[in-house]
């Protein structure tokens, strides 16, 4: 089965060439390339798309989660819970603020934070003493939106800041909310392989806080006051290129039937493969961005060799939890420490996943799946 891509962002251009190549050029034209209309129009509609206040567009999704650290004046001697299931850029924003990171177990079956680990973890930092508990940065893993009622009221009990790493799941929903509105703060990414990319890097944060969005302005272009050459604060160069926004306008004009379509592919997959793997759970009232569809098998390896076979490709996310990474070692338990994140690292494996994937060539890689298991 030569030609199946694992993300399909070519069909995805030609489908809308002329409305981006329109949208470029009228940039090009205007010449404002950084923060210029084409970043407020954007702004305007992504807080209108996910119902909050304030859009405030950065560089990156890593931007997204580390601006709003430095917002809330995460240092050295703070620690952060983060889950150690998920990519390296969600723990890395708070080693870079100086803080440390406490690792936090996960679910196996949603991939997301464990809250009776979480709990657990708050209250062991609170006795040892040496950290003061100061932010939770919790995960939309795979696109599935983390238990987020749960969440916002740990975190206010607790007297925590909490901070959500949509990075994946922008697009899903928990509850008739859009991601973007379920925490007091949501950083996400516009990576072109995120379910809403862009042609470069972008990300963008989600407030209804006036002053913190005010703050997150500021932070993005070097910690600027009203002067521009005015210090107020350390910032950094967090600034999304123009070229960038327009694209997303673009996307985000069809981006809702994107995320049906994901969910197509997850319903035709879910069917074929229920029974034959653990399929990623659904939790009613939350919808998925179906940024990945990951499954968990034990024969890994063999359903990998097959797939391959067959010309389909699969990846890893994650091969090894980040408390067991080197540079975060020294923050972490070892090996043992977070048995569901190492265990789940041996099993998981995520298969072809767009927008634009037909109904057929799902079933062909579901069957494949199954085959690879007879
Ligand atoms: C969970 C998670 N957080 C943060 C990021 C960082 O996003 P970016 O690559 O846009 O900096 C990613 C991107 O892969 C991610 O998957």
């Amino acid at each position: 089965m030569p030609g199946i891509p694992f993300i399909d962002l070519k069909t995805q251009y030609a489908r809308l060439k002329p409305q981006i190549d329109t949208a470029i050029q009228e940039v090009l034209d205007d010449g404002r390339y950084i923060l210029g209309p084409a970043v407020e129009k954007l702004e305007t509609e992504l807080a209108e798309y996910c119902g909050v206040r304030h859009a405030v567009s950065c560089a990156s999704g890593t931007d997204a989660i580390f601006m709003p650290l430095l917002a809330y004046g995460v240092g050295p001697g703070d620690a952060v819970f983060v889950p150690s299931f998920t990519f390296t850029a969600s723990a890395e924003v708070i080693l870079l603020t100086g803080a440390s990171p406490v690792f936090v177990d996960v679910e196996a079956e949603s991939f997301n934070l464990d809250l009776a680990d979480l709990e657990r973890k708050i209250a062991e930092t609170r006795e040892a003493g040496d950290l003061k508990p100061k932010a939770i940065i919790a995960v939309d893993l795979f696109g599935l939106p983390a238990d987020w009622n749960e969440l916002n009221a740990l975190a206010e009990r607790e007297g925590l800041h909490l901070i959500s790493d949509a990075a994946q799941s922008f697009g899903g929903a928990y509850h008739g909310k859009k991601v973007g509105a379920l925490a007091p703060v949501s950083g996400t990414s516009f990576f072109p392989a995120k379910p809403l990319g862009a042609y470069g890097d972008g990300g963008a944060i989600f407030t209804d806080d006036d002053d913190l969005a005010a703050t997150l302005k500021s932070i993005r272009v070097h910690g600027a006051g009203a002067d521009r050459y005015e210090v107020v604060r350390i910032g950094i160069n967090g600034r999304l290129d123009s070229i960038q926004a327009a694209i997303l306008s673009v996307k985000l004009s069809v981006f809702d039937g994107e995320i049906e379509a994901r969910t197509r592919v997850a319903d035709i997959y879910d069917d074929a493969l229920r029974d034959v793997v653990a399929v990623p759970k659904r939790i009613e009232g939350r919808q998925s961005a179906w940024a990945q569809y990951t499954i968990r098998t034990d024969k890994r390896a063999q359903v990998q060799a097959h797939l391959k076979e067959a010309g389909i490709p699969t990846m890893i996310y994650y091969p090894k939890p980040m408390h067991l990474q080197a540079p975060y070692a020294p923050y972490g338990g070892g090996q043992g420490s977070l048995p569901v994140s190492e265990t789940i690292c041996d099993q998981v494996m995520s298969l072809p996943m767009h927008p634009y994937l037909n109904d057929n060539d799902a079933k062909r890689i579901a069957d494949a799946v199954g085959k690879a298991l007879d």
